[in-house]
């Protein structure tokens, strides 16, 4: 091993990650048209197709944790790498072609379920990522077909990637089975119908939470492993992983949506309570609930130590996921 190996921590870690992120999509959400009548209108700031690139560019480019792409970055480095920390100097030998247009593609379309879990038919929220939602800084038909239109560029994204024709289509598989009505659609109208349901369970609340967030989650960890050719176990641990870390974050969301202000947030806390939504702090209470997001934790990292994934971001990318403060 390379003794001039320079251990970063998880907060350059997540910085640096993002920043590429965030580049990458402002260039890859450039308004681009072959046709000469469409140029002619991107020219005129009021036509309607550069209204919705930059409903698109205001929602997607506006900040964010990015943690999905930095979550796909980091599967991908841990099987690449096969090392516990990144090092610098062997990062910069990762071929980033394969996986940063899915990791970005993948916050294209996170974007999307954002805007879309804001629209007055859903949890008519006017605050997202410290700025006013999509339809109230453009309106509702625009965020709906914003939303639409990053879904769509999101997957176009993850096609760019450099990966052979055999690992595309599973990474597609896995990509569009997790948003899709078996994963997130499915659980975001899950919990439409959970909401104001006193009679919901424990074991109902945690398959709205796996489907509705936790399986974009996982679908992140995993492809970032696909992507990097991991093998069966790998995959396997991967998940695992994920799975566990992916009820972890909605579990965290929902304690942060009590305990912490729509200033730190960037989106309107007491929401959940004000909709009387089915969470786990209203089924468990905070301190259980808090104690449930530790315990999935450890057993995200016992998942990956089992098949000897030894990456330290992974590691921290997990705490973040419950420590973290919006
Ligand atoms: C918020 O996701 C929506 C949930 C699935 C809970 P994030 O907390 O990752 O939102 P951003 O991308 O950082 O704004
Ligand atoms: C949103 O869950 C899940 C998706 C966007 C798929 P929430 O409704 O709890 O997310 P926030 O709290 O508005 O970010
Ligand atoms: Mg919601
Ligand atoms: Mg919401
Ligand atoms: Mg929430």
């Amino acid at each position: 091993m390379n003794t001039s190996v320079k251990e970063i921590s998880i907060q350059e870690f997540i910085k640096s990650k993002k920043q590429v992120l965030d580049n990458y999509l402002d260039q890859a959400l450039l308004y681009s048209f072959d046709n000469e009548k469409y140029k002619e209108n991107m020219q005129n700031d009021s036509g309607s197709a550069s209204k919705l690139w930059a409903a698109m560019r205001y929602s997607s480019l506006n900040g964010g944790k990015r943690i999905r792409g930095i979550l796909c970055l980091a599967a991908f480095e841990a099987i690449s790498l096969n090392s516990p920390m990144p090092a610098d100097d062997n990062s910069t030998n990762l071929d980033l072609n394969k996986v940063l247009p899915i990791a970005a593609g993948i916050e294209a379309i996170h974007a999307m379920s954002l805007i879309h879990d804001d629209l007055p038919c859903m949890d008519n929220d006017s605050l997202r990522r410290g700025k006013p939602t999509c339809h109230i800084a453009y309106d509702e038909a625009t965020a709906l077909l914003a939303g639409d239109a990053l879904l769509v560029e999101g997957i176009a994204l993850c096609l760019k990637t450099d990966l052979n024709p055999a690992s595309k289509i599973r990474v597609i598989e896995e990509l569009t089975a997790s948003i899709g009505a078996r994963g997130m659609t499915g659980g975001q109208m899950i919990d439409l119908e959970q909401t104001a349901n006193e009679e919901a369970s424990l074991e109902e609340l945690e398959i709205m939470h796996s489907m509705k967030t936790g399986a974009l989650l996982k679908a992140s960890v995993v492809i970032g492993g696909i992507a990097a050719e991991a093998n069966n176990e790998q995959i396997e641990a991967l998940s695992e992983y994920a799975v566990k870390i992916g009820l972890a974050f909605q579990i965290a969301d929902d304690i942060l949506d009590q305990e912490s202000n729509s200033e730190l947030l960037g989106k309107t806390a007491c929401k959940d309570l004000a909709q009387n939504k089915t969470t786990y702090p209203k089924l468990l209470g905070l301190t259980e609930s808090k104690a449930k997001a530790k315990e999935l934790v450890q057993e995200a990292k016992t998942a990956l130590l089992k098949s000897n994934i030894n990456f330290q971001p992974l590691f921290s990318l997990a705490d973040y996921i419950v420590e973290r403060q919006y």
